[in-house]
């Protein structure tokens, strides 16, 4: 379960980047975040896995208050910055084991997980390459790897289709479902409404640090007869083909 109440952050003495928002994500559920670039997502995303501290409200993570219980909440979740520049001068194998000596993941489980991942995404052969020798999408690959490897209930995940081939989005995608069928949460930001679109039980689509948007895509669908996701999205931030922006 991944939960935000009433979380609020403002970036220097007034820039309010998230307003007031709230959502909550059940067991077995697939969430997509959406919002135009600038919207507040990786805010969002920094506040739930206490990279950030809320200026106001509370992310709670498998019932772990981020601020209070910072180690039982952050046991429970696996994250994937947006950024997969990191730690670039220790080879890929280096980093899945220096991630998961912090998550203690036992030798063999560290090994069956990293290992089967890594063959899905086609990165076994790179393993011990430095990642400052690994294309953008690579290094992408790696992050997910290593922040999945302790299997965690949540994955939270910003932007985490960057950069992948469409073999390794499909894995990326099939690894997500799988997560929830087992009773498990993710929620991820996206640009790819199409993703969000197939994929996603329940969507939350922000602009200005607060919710325009959240439930089931069909509903949205179902309210805006006519019109697919993309043209909703364009809608509801202030696009119109009117204003001959599109
Ligand atoms: N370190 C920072 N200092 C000051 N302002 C920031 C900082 N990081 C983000 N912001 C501002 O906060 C707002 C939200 O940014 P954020 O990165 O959360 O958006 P986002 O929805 O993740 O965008 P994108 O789709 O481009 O990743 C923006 O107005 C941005 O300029
Ligand atoms: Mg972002």
């Amino acid at each position: 379960m991944i939960t935000a109440d009433h979380i609020s952050f403002i970036y220097g003495s007034d820039h309010r980047a998230v307003d007031d928002l709230s959502f909550h994500i059940k067991k077995g559920e697939i969430a997509g975040f959406a919002g135009p670039n600038g919207a507040g997502k990786t805010t969002v995303i920094k506040m739930l896995t206490g990279v950030l501290k809320p200026a106001s409200g509370k992310a709670v993570i498998n019932g772990h208050d981020i601020v209070k219980e910072p180690l039982e909440a952050k046991r429970s979740f696996a994250y994937v910055a947006d950024n997969p520049d990191v730690l670039l001068q220790l080879t890929g194998l280096e980093y899945i084991n220096f991630i998961s000596d912090i998550y203690k993941v036992p030798e063999d489980e560290r090994k069956k997980r990293a290992m089967d991942m890594a063959e899905r995404f086609g990165m076994q052969e790179s393993l011990d390459t430095p990642m400052r020798e690994y294309s953008h999408g690579m290094r992408q690959k790696l992050m997910i790897i290593a922040a999945l490897t302790h299997n965690p209930p949540a994955w939270i995940l910003d932007e985490p289709m960057t950069g992948l081939d469409p073999s390794s989005a499909y894995e990326l995608k099939n690894l997500m479902k799988e997560h929830a069928a087992a009773g498990n949460s993710v929620l991820f930001s996206t640009h790819v409404l199409e993703v969000a679109e197939k994929l996603c039980d329940h969507i939350i689509i922000i602009n200005h640090g607060r919710d325009l948007y959240q439930g089931t895509v069909e509903e949205l669908e179902k309210k805006n007869e006519g019109m697919d996701l993309e043209q909703i999205f364009l809608n509801m931030t202030g696009y119109s083909r009117e204003n001959g922006d599109i």
